[in-house]
């Protein structure tokens, strides 16, 4: 009987404790997201897979009409879902050095090194002196330099096509782009051939899909990792997925043969050449931040992480647009069988110049953000401007991505696929702080600039490959 009366007692301390906890915004005027339960909050719905992130997500979101912002709880934990474009804008921009983080977990697990050294994960003045290295990586210079290559590799992709059409009509374009982007990014980032065309899957591709591939049970290990980073660190578990080691592996063998001497011109060699010459400068306006050899591995196989996937995705997925949208399938052959009369063939200079491409690429980005909910950490307390709100030092933000690129009241008729939407003279029609497909502000995506020379592929396919 007096077991029986404790639990209760027990049960119902722990249900006020959460419901407490869970006060959290309406004690601070801020409404709650619909969804939350006791002791997991929004967590459920979030893990939940009978619905997307993003839908999840807005759901939240159009409840409140985004007008603003609405609370919400991972766990026992407050977070803040800020729909708002200007206030969006004050977190992402004008405020950043309250914002420098992306919401990350610093893993103890030695395994976790390269992980924890990479850019997504690096906070604070790291992070800045990292970047400020890194950032000169993805100039427009370099990226033409490399075009020649990402020239070479959409040839290889014509080449595997027409191989594949004789087999089967029916070709996998995500899966297709995945080989061109592994090539392509493994060539530029460490001059690595990994023959993808060639016969069967390279084992470089297959690495890749394996890594993006997330089973249920590693989500919700995530999931918790990110919520109690502390509980994470005490249980040691480890954050890198057990392929990160055959990427590292790699990287490390490329950087013996490169101090060795040979060179190749790539982000491998050009993060070498910056290291030697901030040893040897002595010009106060350059950056200067040593990388260590750990933070150049870790690099190298990030650029491969994250521009694999989102590359391959948004390439497959403007295919399949374009396959579905005829009459702007054709103005876009149109557009490039233009440009090859007037620059010769499809030339680096060529596809900066193609208007409707851009529009299609952007309008793919818009409808299919590849990531469709972004994050940024509070790293100063900071008064949310106009409001009485104080967002603390420590508290997540989210910013629903897809939400506002499918909201109405920034995009007129939303699913539908109108790429002169983006077109120089509509652009100051777009409601600035509503398209944010590669982020916003000093912690943007560092290889946006390299989407568009890697459409050369899809561009090729366009212009040789017939209906
Ligand atoms: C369709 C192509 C791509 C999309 C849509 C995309 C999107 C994004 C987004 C949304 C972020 C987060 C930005 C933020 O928090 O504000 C990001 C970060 C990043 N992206 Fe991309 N990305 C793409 C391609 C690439 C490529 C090709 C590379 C490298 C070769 C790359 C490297 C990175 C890196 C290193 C970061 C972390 C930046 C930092 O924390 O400072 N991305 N990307």
């Amino acid at each position: 009987m007096i077991t029986w009366a404790l639990l209760a007692v027990l049960v119902v301390t722990a249900l006020l404790y959460s419901r407490w906890r869970h006060s959290y915004w309406s004690s601070r005027g801020v409404p709650t997201a619909p969804g939350s339960i006791p002791f997991f909050g929004h967590m459920f719905s979030f893990l939940s897979r009978s619905k997307y992130r993003w839908l999840v997500v807005d759901e939240m979101y159009h409840n409140h009409r985004g007008s603003l912002f609405c609370g919400m709880y991972m766990l026992l934990r407050p977070d803040l879902l800020l729909g708002d474009p200007d206030l969006l804008k004050g977190v992402l921009i004008k405020d950043f050095d309250h914002f420098t983080d992306r919401r990350s977990f610093k893993s103890t697990n030695p395994k976790d090194k390269v992980v924890n050294e990479m850019l997504t994960a690096t906070t604070g003045e790291h992070w800045k002196g990292i970047r400020s290295v890194l950032s000169t990586s993805f100039t427009s210079g370099r990226m033409k330099g490399m075009f020649p290559l990402i020239e070479a590799k959409a040839q290889g992709l014509i080449d595997y096509l027409y191989r594949q059409l004789k087999k089967d009509p029916v070709v996998r374009m995500k899966h297709t782009f995945g080989m061109y982007t592994m090539e392509v990014i493994s060539s530029c980032a460490f001059g690595l051939e990994t023959n993808s065309f060639a016969g069967d899957d390279s084992i470089f591709a297959k690495k890749a899909i394996e890594l993006f591939a997330i089973k249920p049970l590693r989500h919700v290990q995530l999931l918790l990792l990110f919520t109690f980073p502390k509980l994470g660190r005490l249980l040691n578990i480890q954050l890198a997925h057990e392929n990160m080691e055959f990427f590292t592996d790699v990287v490390i063998e490329t950087m013996k043969q490169r101090k060795a001497g040979a060179k190749r011109g790539d982000f491998l060699d050009i993060m070498l050449e910056t290291r030697e010459d901030q040893d040897q400068s002595t010009d106060k306006k350059k950056p200067k931040y040593p990388l260590s050899d750990d933070t150049i591995i870790a690099s190298s196989v990030l650029f491969i992480i994250a521009g694999y996937d989102t590359t391959a995705n948004t390439l497959g997925i403007a295919s399949f647009l374009l396959a579905k949208h005829t009459k702007e399938q054709e103005l876009l052959r149109e557009e490039l069988r233009n440009l090859i009369a007037e620059h010769g063939s499809l030339t680096y200079q060529a596809i900066m110049e193609a208007k409707y491409l851009d529009g299609c690429v952007s309008e793919t980005l818009r409808i299919y953000p590849p990531v469709p909910i972004n994050t940024r950490s509070c790293t100063m307390d900071y008064n949310l401007p106009g409001t009485d709100l104080l967002i603390h030092k420590g508290q997540t933000i989210f910013i629903p991505v897809w939400s506002l690129h499918h909201d109405q009241k920034y995009w007129p008729e939303p699913e539908k696929f109108d790429p002169t939407r983006f077109f120089p003279e509509n652009k100051d029609r777009i409601v600035s702080g509503t398209y944010l497909p590669f982020g916003l502000g000093p912690r943007n995506c560092i290889g946006k600039e390299s989407l568009k020379p890697l459409c050369g592929a899809l561009c090729e396919i366009l212009s040789t490959i017939s209906h």
